[in-house]
């Protein structure tokens, strides 16, 4: 569904990604594990358009990426939820909601309808707080109204970037039942985690990136059991 073939990528003159290649198939989670500035938070940037590939393929759906703006690779489906969950913290849980469907052409008060009933299912948190602004919502709440609103916007892959950080146990499985229910709805997900146990028990594959490449592929079971997932992440 999203594959990255030989992506190289960096800010200004600096190369941070060297020929990455990757892949994730409809109905996957797939995890994308490594230490602290390894190039996992700058993969998802470049697939989601924040930063074009310097050299590379990126296809979604058999498609190529490559020169879409970010709004554009949205509606095509790819869903980013980023680091440090950014909501708009001015903005109220409805608003922010909005702004999710607002990426989605053609619209419609059925749809809006229809999202914001399979949003509330999920987060019925988040209907009670619907006239709360953002910025007063705990650091769980926010977490689910970032995945929410890519939802909103009918992401059917949703990349999420350190979904648990900073969060506490409880939310940390309440984010792991969510990740198991988003692909029981069949949305495909690419989860970037600190949390490498964590991650493993919820995703089907996983890959180990180290210094701008990939170092290791496989089951998740196989990770689990590999020395060298725990070699290569200090686990
Ligand atoms: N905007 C930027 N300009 C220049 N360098 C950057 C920028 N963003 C990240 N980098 C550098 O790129 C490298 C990879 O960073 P990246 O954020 O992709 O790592 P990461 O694997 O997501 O790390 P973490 O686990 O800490 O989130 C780091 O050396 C970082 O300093
Ligand atoms: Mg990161």
């Amino acid at each position: 569904m999203l594959r990255l073939r030989e992506v190289h990528a960096g800010y200004g003159a600096t190369p941070i990604l060297f020929g990455v290649s990757l892949e994730v198939r409809q109905g996957e989670a797939v995890a994308l594990l490594g230490k602290n500035g390894m190039g996992k938070t700058t993969l998802m940037k470049t697939a989601m358009g924040f930063l074009r590939p310097w050299r590379g393929t990126i296809e979604f759906d058999g498609q190529s990426l490559i020169g879409l703006r970010p709004h554009e690779i949205a509606r095509r489906g790819v869903g980013l939820v980023p680091e440090n969950r950014r909501i708009f913290p001015g903005l109220t849980v409805r608003e922010n909601l909005e702004l999710g469907l607002s990426a989605v052409r053609g619209r419609s008060s059925t749809l809006r309808r229809e999202r914001l009933g399979q949003v509330f299912d999920h987060f019925p948190r988040l209907r009670e707080r619907l006239d709360q602004p953002g910025k007063t919502l705990s650091g769980g709440e926010q977490q689910m109204l970032a995945i929410a609103r890519v939802m909103m916007a009918g992401a059917r892959i949703i990349l999420m970037d350190e979904p648990t950080q900073g969060l506490a146990p409880a939310m940390v499985r309440h984010i792991r039942e969510m990740i198991t229910e988003l692909k029981r709805l069949g949305v495909t997900v690419l989860l970037v985690e600190q949390n490498a146990r964590m991650a493993l028990n919820v995703c089907d594959r996983g890959y180990i990136m180290e210094k701008g490449a990939i170092v290791f592929e496989g089951p998740a079971h196989e990770l689990r059991e590999s020395a060298i997932t725990r070699e290569k992440l200090g686990v």
